[in-house]
């Protein structure tokens, strides 16, 4: 199986056996650029180029093999216009980008109810739907989708145009009860339905490659997942009760429910029934390491790190990465980033402490949430290229009282879309549960850890806009 997973930063191909053994992978980097404070931009060829190159990467370093399908995983919420030739026309418009955010609050208040209702989600402007609303207005597309319809396009040799039902979820504009497009939402947000991909289960099978190159033409699309979705699917976490982490550009934090809640919902995946998850999406994490990173001068994020094992805490330094607001559970997106607590015995370690603390943090407030909803997560599965880091899985597992797991695989979602795929194809799978994990286990006592929570959720109120 070919697993392609496309995210913000990085596109990675990885050829995965029936039994999860990684054969080969490949990455190419994408380019995201930031045209204007708040505007978050990526070029759909450049998109496109990436998962060519990681393919062919990928395909260097394997043994000659027949590949019987392709899986593919992407950034979620991104949009992205092109006309009847499949040429793209206006940018990407990136998940952190907030460009429609005064737009979205002109929206009356029966719009986020009924967004609330139909898709478990809220109006923001990190979903695809005003993004889609402010594309239409400035550019002529006949078809708009998110990264996963452009790359179904571009795989098929233009000829298909369609997406997965955990993808739609994202739009806004998918109701994720009837499953299908919402007439209602599609009216509030103004975006056409003719304009809009057909929708399929995420193992529906997505058209055949053709005129790809280094690929056979023929090759079936058999499954296609949202990142953090198969991220969920590759870690096992099917069932309520079990939750993950993946640390990412931002964070995503996911657990499977018994059924729809209307608020913090979202459709994972849809195969023979749909299965629904409560999520939280934290806007900064990997973005706030390579912030602070930056900022101290450091020449990577394992140096940061490094930094910040150097003192046993952050000296009373909290940082609030509210580069572009904070997204879950606050919402409050013109919330603005703060350090805070310093004193004139704070020195670069403590920054870059209060960095990896952040991150956790944040991981802690959507888990407080999620408990508060009757759901007491016991352990957190963590993945993510952010997981490689004792200290970040240590704090976090301290932050938290509970059990940290960290999957030792780097490729984690292209590997749950596999393993959807391959089990589709009617192999055996359970890869998650033969997979080495790192645990951690909690060693703060419970009075220093609701200090350190409270210190946190004062620094959080102190940013928040009133
Ligand atoms: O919701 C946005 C998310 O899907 C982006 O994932 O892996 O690119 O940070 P990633």
């Amino acid at each position: 199986m070919l697993a392609i997973d496309q995210g913000t930063t990085n596109t990675k191909a990885v050829l995965v056996a029936a039994d999860g053994a990684v054969l080969a992978t490949g990455s190419a980097p994408v380019a995201l650029s930031t045209p204007q404070p708040g505007w978050a931009e990526q070029d759909a060829d450049d998109i496109w180029q990436s998962v060519l190159h990681a393919i062919s990467r990928c395909l260097a370093t394997a043994a000659p093999v027949d590949i019987v399908g392709i899986a593919l995983s992407t950034q979620r919420e991104s949009v992205v216009g092109w006309n009847e030739l499949g040429k793209a026309v206006g940018p990407v418009i990136g998940w952190q980008d907030v460009r429609t955010s005064a737009w979205c609050s002109t929206l009356p208040p029966s719009v986020d109810t009924l967004v609330r209702e139909r898709t478990g989600l809220r109006v923001d402007a990190m979903f695809s739907a005003p993004k889609l609303h402010w594309l239409l207005e400035h550019a002529q597309a006949d078809h708009v989708g998110t990264v996963d319809s452009w790359l179904i396009h571009r795989l098929t040799g233009c000829r298909e145009h369609l997406t997965d039902a955990g993808n739609a979820s994202r739009t806004l504009l998918y109701d994720v009860l009837d499953l299908d497009w919402s007439t209602s939402l599609l009216e509030a947000f103004d975006v056409p339905r003719s304009v809009l991909p057909e929708v399929r289960a995420s193992n529906g099978g997505f058209g055949t490659t053709s005129g790809v190159p280094g690929l056979r033409d023929g090759i079936p699309i058999v499954a296609v997942l949202a990142d953090s979705h198969a991220a969920m699917y590759g870690q096992g976490c099917t069932q309520a009760g079990m939750i993950k982490a993946t640390y990412g550009t931002g964070s995503s934090v996911m657990t499977p429910v018994d059924s729809f809640v209307a608020d913090g919902c979202t459709l994972a995946w849809l195969t023979d029934k749909p299965l629904y998850a409560l999520e939280g999406n934290i806007v900064s994490s990997g973005a706030a390491l390579a912030w602070t990173t930056e900022l101290l001068g450091l020449p990577d994020v394992g140096a940061l790190v490094e930094l910040a094992a150097t003192v046993p805490d952050a000296g009373g330094v909290v940082l609030v990465p509210a580069f572009a607001g904070l997204g879950a559970p606050h919402w409050d997106r013109n919330a603005r980033a703060a350090l805070t607590g310093m004193s004139s015995a704070t020195t670069r370690a403590h920054v870059a402490r209060a960095c990896v603390d952040a991150v956790a943090h944040q991981i802690c407030d959507i888990t407080d949430t999620i408990a508060s909803s009757g759901t007491t997560p016991r352990r957190l599965r963590a993945d993510g290229g952010a997981t490689v880091s004792d200290l970040l899985m240590q704090t976090q597992a301290d932050l938290l009282g509970h059990p940290v797991e960290a999957a030792d695989v780097a490729e984690i979602s292209a590997l749950g879309t596999a393993e959807l795929a391959w089990t589709t194809l009617g192999e055996t799978t359970a890869w998650a549960t033969t997979r080495t994990t790192r645990l951690y286990e909690p060693t703060l006592a419970p009075e220093p850890r609701a200090t350190r929570r409270t210190h946190w959720a004062e620094a959080v109120a102190a940013v928040r806009t009133p």
